[in-house]
């Protein structure tokens, strides 16, 4: 919201050096109140690429994989169902029997938008045995994390509901997709206006191919590409070789985007994308060297982006500003090793629940945060635990930000910040803490 508006100041502020707008005009810098479509965000690939490093370091500390099955694939599903939560999606753990082992889908859902129009996005999260899979397929799975920690950024209200989908034992032959949409009632696949697929996009010696399973979700990809002058090829490498099949094959529309995998690029592909022709898009496709070296950051940058376009556009949200904000800067003495000690806040004039993204801010003096077991207590009394204490968290203060779902909440009433002291010998007090809505 924020970004729009100052564009917009800065396009009225050309056009008045341009001698195209009068500056004696004050409506010309009026911003409509009714928000115009968002602008969708660039998406960091630094974050992307942190995700990839965590992907990594699971693989390696879990027998050099992410396969159905092995302890890393698990551990790749906490890790992401670990972000989404803290950033206030609703997530799922569906599970699955495949190969006598068991399996997982992490469903994530964005709370609002129009429950009878689903836009839903989705990876494969297992790699194959033999390696880490890091751009088969952390990079989609990598890259739709970070478009949907970028909703959630944004306080997106998209019209469509937004639902994000992480598969298991797809490199078993889509065990994890096709399960979910066979278990997904006829009503409910009646409901998925459509359906992304993102299974590698970072590929060492890129090109840029787009799925032409459907024309209007093909356009979304080919018009971002356009704007940022990346010629594109249609997705030929082995159609209906990943987790929009299952979709596609029940009827739901799908679209999505791929940078190669075994196939070689040919001389005219070098030529318009750079890269090394008569070699493999990614020579690494299935095999040990599939690891966070085998990632081309600017493909990894363009498709992410492109994820974040299509989401913004096709799901044609509108953002809201933040809302409103209460503070309490009144000291409260925590006593060492004591009873629970409470700082309240009284919220009015906000109508109906709080949001799924309630920003708590909280600043606490003390001299070892350690001892310290801090929860947010709605109006009906329902807490939610925003710190535990632990023996060996030995910094002073806790000055953090804690997003909160706190969406069954009814917004007005007397909020309180409750600390408790559970442990001898260090003290300190609250020093303010903050409610945004
Ligand atoms: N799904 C394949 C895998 O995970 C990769 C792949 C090959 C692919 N061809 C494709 C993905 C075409 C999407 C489109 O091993
Ligand atoms: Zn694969
Ligand atoms: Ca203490």
């Amino acid at each position: 919201m924020s970004f729009s508006v100052s564009r917009r100041l800065a396009a009225a502020t050309a056009l008045a050096v341009a001698g195209l707008l009068s500056t004696t005009a004050p409506a010309a810098l009026a911003v409509p109140t009714a928000a115009a479509a968002p602008t969708p965000p660039d998406i960091p690939v630094a974050n992307v690429k942190a995700h990839l490093a965590q992907l990594q370091t699971i693989a390696t500390n879990n027998g050099g994989n992410r396969a159905h099955g092995r302890t890393g694939y698990k551990a790749s599903i906490d890790y992401v169902k670990g972000k989404l939560d803290a950033a206030g999606f609703t997530t799922t753990l569906q599970t699955f029997t495949s190969s006598g082992a068991t399996g997982y889908n992490l469903i994530a859902d964005w709370p609002g938008g129009d429950p009878n129009s689903v836009l839903m996005t989705g990876a494969h999260l297992d790699s194959v045995t033999a390696g880490p899979g890091i751009n088969d397929n952390g990079s989609g799975s990598a890259g739709i994390l970070e478009t949907a920690l970028a909703v959630s950024r944004a306080g997106l209200q998209p019209t469509k509901h937004l639902r994000f989908g992480w598969w298991g034992a797809e490199e078993l032959g889509m065990v994890g997709s096709k399960y979910y949409v066979n278990n997904l009632p006829a009503a409910e696949r009646a409901k998925i206006s459509g359906y992304l697929n993102f299974d590698m996009i970072g590929s060492p010696n890129p090109g840029y191919f787009v799925y032409d399973d459907d024309p209007a979700l093909e356009k979304v990809f080919k018009d971002y590409f356009a704007t940022v002058s990346i010629p594109t090829e249609i997705e030929t490498e082995g159609d209906g070789r990943s987790d929009h099949a299952p979709f596609k094959n029940v009827g739901i529309p799908v679209g999505g985007l791929f940078s190669g995998a075994d196939y070689t690029k040919t001389a005219a592909q070098a030529q318009k994308w750079g890269g090394t022709s008569g070699q493999a898009f990614d020579r690494c496709y299935h095999s040990s060297c599939d690891t966070s070296a085998n990632i081309n950051d600017t493909a990894l940058d363009r498709n992410s982006d492109a994820i974040a376009y299509a989401i913004w556009t096709l799901g044609a949200g509108t953002t809201v500003p933040p809302g409103p904000s209460f503070e309490n800067t009144a000291d409260v003495a925590i006593p060492d090793a004591g009873a629970a000690v409470t700082s309240p806040i009284t919220v009015s004039g906000v109508t109906g629940n709080a949001p799924a993204t309630l920003k708590v801010d909280v600043n606490i003096v003390h001299t070892w945060r350690g001892d310290l077991v801090v929860d947010l207590v709605a109006p009906d009394g329902t807490a939610y635990r925003l710190k535990n204490s632990s023996s060996n968290d030995s910094a002073d203060n806790v000055v953090a930000t804690y997003t909160v779902n706190a969406s069954s909440e009814v917004a007005n009433g007397v909020w309180k910040l409750k600390v408790q002291d559970v442990a001898a010998q260090d003290t300190g007090y609250i020093n303010s803490w903050k409610l945004t809505f």
